[in-house]
């Protein structure tokens, strides 16, 4: 018989969503006339704008004329893509990227856990707790932990909480760590990072010679101008900074799969007899080796989000959403509840009433209130306690699960 990854073992339980989806189609065949409004996992619901569309229609068309047919891409995306992306994703906010910097994919789910392939085992990494359980999954996967205790946290992972007590606001490690993941805006508390954190985390990455995985997926949903949007933004974060970024959020893409990874030149670890590698050429070894690039038709699309229809429409989207948001924010608070998040994040991030569980409210909530969401202890020990509702959905149901919140604590 051969041998299974015993690290797969370790993984405490299914992965969040799939388990939420598991017990909520349960309570679905159980419940078959419950109106049920699905506020768990972040998934858009707005159709693609019509700049991305024409634009994956004008590309299905060429694939269709022998003259213009294309077959395998670049792996690390068209030029057309990653200069749209570096000129406004980067230049435009003064972070230096230049486009071949950047490397297209189908998900920044997947680069973050992909990533992990050119680090070594001996890596001791640091999470925010709660956090997007991806970050912690694959580093198990990969062997990078111990076991899960009872409150879920691996051993020989490295925990640096987000409360309300810290204004979620992570301190620094209290120890060397090599590899550091932020998500900023975060999912799932739905906060920021001012520059100011952002910079003590940088420094604290030269001063240890750590490298931080910067997730900003939600970037897009940045209200406030003293933000930033990149790390990138950030002096010195070139030399120990990987940015993810992805369309999902951002354009509607969840289902039509586009993203990006920025490694920069010259940002380097070490191998193991101690001599210095460069990661960027690392990541387009693995990357031309295990991934053949994203589809010319849905590159297409994501350059159009860049258009100036493109944007237009993308931009009212993403307020869309956010106005989703501050509606959830607004009855919550009305209602009793203390709200955090949600102003510039599609994530509103609550204290679960009267001492409930995470899991208690979940269940409350679905049984009594025909509304799912996301239990804070899914995301981590420190999540314990809150609950995450998503505002990606229509009017009409974000105005309808606020109204069955308030019948419910009334
Ligand atoms: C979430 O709900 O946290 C996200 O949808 C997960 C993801 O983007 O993979």
């Amino acid at each position: 018989m051969a041998f299974v990854n015993d690290n797969y073992l370790k993984l405490k339980a299914g992965y969040l969503f799939p388990e939420i989806g598991r017990r909520v189609s349960k309570y679905a065949s159980d419940n078959p006339t419950a109106k049920i409004i699905r506020l768990g996992i972040g998934d858009v619901t707005e159709p693609l704008p019509s700049a991305i569309i024409d634009a994956m229609h004008r590309a299905t068309d060429e694939m269709g004329k022998r003259e213009t047919f294309r077959g395998y891409g670049p792996e690390q995306g068209y030029d057309f893509l990653r200069n749209a992306i570096a000129k406004n994703d980067f230049t435009s906010r003064q972070a230096n990227v230049s486009p071949d910097e950047i490397f297209v994919s189908d998900g920044s789910k997947c680069d973050t856990g992909n990533i992990l392939d050119i680090f070594g085992s001996e890596n001791v990494i640091a999470v925010t707790d709660p956090v997007y359980p991806v970050y912690v999954d694959t580093n198990v996967m990969a062997g990078r932990t111990g076991a899960a205790d009872e409150s879920g946290r691996y051993a020989r992972l490295v925990y640096l909480p987000v409360t309300a007590e810290n204004d979620f606001t992570p301190s620094l490690p209290d120890r060397k760590v090599d590899l550091l993941y932020l998500c900023y805006p975060n999912n799932p508390t739905g906060t920021v990072a001012t520059r100011a954190t952002l910079k003590k985390f940088v420094d604290y990455a030269k001063a240890n010679d750590a490298i931080i995985f910067f997730d900003a997926a939600y970037e897009a949903y940045i209200t406030d101008p003293s933000i930033p949007h990149s790390i990138y933004e950030i002096e010195g974060a070139r030399d120990v900074a990987i940015e993810f970024r992805s369309f999902s959020k951002t354009a509607g893409f969840t289902g039509t799969r586009c993203a990006f990874t920025v490694v920069p030149k010259g940002l380097a670890a070490k191998s193991a007899n101690g001599e210095s590698v460069d990661l960027h050429s690392l990541w387009n070894r693995r990357h031309t080796t295990k991934f053949n690039g994203v589809s010319y038709i849905i590159q297409r699309g994501a350059e159009a989000v860049y258009s100036e229809t493109g944007r237009t429409q993308v931009r009212s989207m993403i307020d869309f959403y956010l106005e989703n948001a501050a509606i959830l924010c607004r009855g919550l608070k009305a209602a009793g509840l203390v709200v955090h998040g949600g102003v510039n994040a599609p994530y509103v991030w609550l204290k679960t009433p009267g001492g409930m569980t995470s899991w208690q409210f979940f269940d409350h909530l679905l049984g009594k209130a025909h509304l799912v969401g996301t239990p804070g202890s899914g995301f981590g020990a420190a999540g314990e306690g809150y609950f995450r509702l998503s505002a990606f959905n229509s009017r009409a149901n974000i105005e309808e699960a606020v109204s069955r919140i308030t019948s419910l604590l009334r």
